[in-house]
């Protein structure tokens, strides 16, 4: 009797730990994060790949555009405005529940070529459009649309003056606190970002962030967020990452990595850019890829309050599918799932740390 009360304590045992493990590895990276977890996304690619939906559908709860609510495609001309695809993606979002992030309202690389050519002739003209560009689009996904980033990229690639682009020639930098505006009032409930990047890394740029979110905030600007876009290398230090963040939770705003992915190669920030260092991927690299996500995650829970964690989106998630390569023309590995779309060493890692 006793000998069969072992067997079935063992037996019993063993089933549990068996249940349990299938649990955890059917749960998805949301299901474990005590924040949003996103993705940006090429939405015609996504409808149309069964197996990068369901992946998809499994692992994220938030829902950034890659392109298709930037500016060139939602008025690609003077007469008309082209929201089918945001429609769809957020009927897509809101079915399977997930947060839709709107990528972004201004941005020099957004713009299209006719806004730049007639803006750059009629200064009223292109203040005028501003406002309405933002009071239609903001207005029409009002409760739809959870947060915006509303200025992308204000800040010139290094150090820490504003870019010198359209907006700024023609506006002055007048453009980020209109923006902002008009966007709350449009959505006085949509969390509104100022986005951009390296700033984990130039610290000179970090500070240029810091004085213009100073001088937002004296003047009443109604700016909710900052975003990391954190497209970052292997070796960009850990400790810096750490210092920079927490620079940015001082402000008591809320803090989003927005673009999130981790390179091995370098590029010089510029489109063809690329710099091939490493032609393979090996196992070796796998793992400290792993670790490098699974430090970030850590530092963003350690040095963000959970009040200011907007949540960790990644700019694609599959090594098939990443920007990097097509952008800087280059062969790398940054993501989460690799070019099969199965997942990586890095994928189990920042899981991991999520549960912690
Ligand atoms: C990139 C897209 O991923 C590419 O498909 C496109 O060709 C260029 O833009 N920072 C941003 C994103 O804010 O909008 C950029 O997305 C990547 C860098």
């Amino acid at each position: 009797m006793k000998r069969y009360f072992c067997y079935m304590l063992i037996g019993c045992t063993f089933l549990v730990t068996i249940l349990s493990f299938n649990f955890l590895e059917s749960q998805g990276l949301k299901d474990v994060s005590s924040f949003p977890i996103g993705t940006a996304i090429n939405f015609d690619q996504l409808k149309a790949d069964a197996k990068l939906k369901k992946i998809q559908i499994e692992n994220f709860n938030s829902i950034t555009a890659e392109n298709d609510m930037k500016m060139y495609s939602v008025k690609p001309n003077e007469k008309e405005y082209n929201w089918d695809k945001v429609d769809q993606m957020i009927a897509y979002a809101q079915r399977n529940k997930q947060r839709v992030f709107g990528h972004t309202l201004v941005w020099h690389s957004g713009t299209p070529d006719w806004v730049k050519e007639k803006g750059r002739k009629d200064t009223l003209w292109l203040d005028n459009f501003l406002k309405e560009y933002i009071f239609d689009y903001v207005g029409r996904y009002k409760g739809k649309v959870d947060g915006w980033d509303v200025v992308n990229e204000g800040l010139e690639t290094k150090g820490g003056d504003y870019r010198k682009t359209l907006w700024y020639d023609v506006l002055g930098k007048n453009y980020i606190y209109k923006a902002f505006r008009y966007a709350h009032q449009a959505d006085p409930s949509a969390k509104l970002f100022y986005n951009d990047f390296n700033i984990e890394r130039d610290t000179l740029k970090l500070r240029g962030l810091l004085n213009m979110v100073k001088e937002l905030k004296s003047e009443n600007v109604p700016i909710s967020g900052i975003g990391f876009q954190m497209h970052i290398r292997m070796d960009i230090p850990d400790e810096v990452i750490e210092y920079t963040l927490k620079m940015a939770a001082e402000t008591g705003l809320l803090i989003h990595l927005s673009e999130v992915d981790i390179i091995f190669n370098e590029h010089d920030d510029t489109r063809n850019g690329g710099i091939q260092n490493f032609n393979e991927l090996t196992e070796e690299m796998k793992i400290a890829q792993a670790k490098k996500y699974e430090s970030l995650v850590n530092i963003y829970k350690k040095v963000v309050p959970k009040e200011q964690q907007y949540g960790i989106t990644f700019w694609d998630f599959t090594d098939r599918d990443t920007w990097i390569k097509r952008f800087f023309k280059i062969k790398d590995w940054p993501c989460l799932f690799d070019e099969n779309l199965e997942t990586k060493p890095a994928y189990y890692a920042f899981k991991k740390a999520l549960q912690n």
